[in-house]
């Protein structure tokens, strides 16, 4: 028979002098590892004399029992020191002035964008979009503006080919014939999105938004046109009344075609939307030209509808205030920072940024 007393003194003395993680392990691994001492006292058990045998097992579990505690507890006492260590060595020096965070913040036209689509779809649009790299029958010929067609010259159009094939979208309009090409009517649309002319001033940028509207389905009038955009206009400057004027213009891809101005006034340097008797442009409209429907494979003795554009950077300089077009696109992070907006999940324990 073993000599358990023994053995037990030698495992304590091992565990004696532990004095941190590291010594620990190895301890643990001298008694309870694959080949330590304990795990070899029981594969004996199986060639011992049945004598023995109980006696045995009976003493080794006692001792498996004992040594396991004594581990355990100087496992707590390492994981105390190591803390205690920590709490003398690292003092937190609680006179520092605080760490501050810098939040992004969302740019005016994203919020726009995002304003603009919850308005429509509160009335039944839904999204679509299309690409940025259109292809001229799209852009152009579908929509009822062929090549020689005057109207191309007022989209000062950035091509990408020598054949004047490919070129960047000048407009949100093509999304109206890839909408009508991939499904049935009726449709109800907005698409929201860049678009791109060669051209660049305070108010014009060679990149900019815009929103498309198309509503198609049986007997779909002007009235209607007009009682949406109404609608949207009120809806987005947040106003209860609002001065509308439906001016008579001309887009190829709409007959009759309308520009519609509101009514602002200018009071205490700022600008007022909705009444007042000046009239600032936001958008172009009109009825969609039977020859676009039937480029889109829709019969325009059936259905009709109208058609709407809203440049969405015009929309946001007018909203909240802003100037200068270019700067929406000079990445100038403290001009984000000014007119930006917080994002809605911000937690509300969360105290704001400074910097
Ligand atoms: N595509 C026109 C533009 O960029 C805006 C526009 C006018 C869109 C009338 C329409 C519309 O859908 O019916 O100037």
């Amino acid at each position: 028979m073993e000599n358990f007393n023994q053995i037990e003194s030698t495992i304590l003395d091992k565990i004696e002098k532990i004095s941190d993680r590291n010594t620990f392990d190895t301890a643990k691994t001298e008694i309870f590892g694959k080949k330590g001492i304990v795990t070899e006292l029981f594969k004996k058990i199986g060639s011992l004399d049945q004598n023995y045998k109980k006696e045995y097992a009976s003493k080794l579990n006692s001792l498996k029992t004992k040594i396991t505690e004594i581990l355990e507890k100087k496992l707590n006492d390492l994981g105390q020191s190591e803390i205690n260590k920590k709490l003398k060595n690292e003092k937190v020096d609680v006179t520092l002035p605080g760490r501050s965070y810098y939040s992004g913040k969302i740019h005016p036209v994203s919020q726009v964008i995002d304003e603009v689509t919850s308005i429509f779809s509160e009335i039944g649009f839904s999204v679509e979009e299309g690409p940025d790299i259109e292809n001229e029958y799209y852009n152009f010929s579908a929509l009822n503006t062929p090549k020689d067609h005057p109207a191309r010259d007022m989209h000062d159009t950035f091509y990408l080919d020598q054949s004047k094939d490919l070129l960047l979208r000048t407009h949100t309009s093509p999304v109206q014939i890839r909408t009508m090409l991939k499904s049935k009517p009726p449709f109800k649309i907005i698409a929201p999105g860049r678009t791109y002319r060669c051209d660049s001033d305070q108010t014009h940028s060679p990149m900019f938004h815009q929103l498309e509207g198309l509503h198609i389905d049986k007997n779909i009038n002007m009235g209607h046109l007009k009682g949406c955009l109404y609608y949207f206009v009120k809806k987005f400057f947040e106003v209860e009344k609002v001065k509308i004027r439906f001016r008579p213009s001309h887009f190829p891809f709409t007959e009759p075609s309308a520009e519609v101005d509101i009514g602002y006034k200018i009071e205490n340097g700022k600008i007022k939307v909705g009444e007042g008797d000046k009239w600032l442009e936001v958008l172009g409209c009109g009825m969609v030209h039977p020859n676009v429907l039937k480029n889109a494979k829709v019969n325009p003795n059936k259905y009709q509808g109208y058609a709407f554009g809203v440049g969405l950077d015009r929309l946001a300089m007018l909203k909240y205030g802003i100037n200068d077009l270019r700067a929406f696109f000079e990445s100038d992070i403290r001009w984000l920072e000014f007119y930006g907006f917080d994002p809605l999940d911000v937690p509300t324990n969360y105290r704001g940024l400074s910097r």
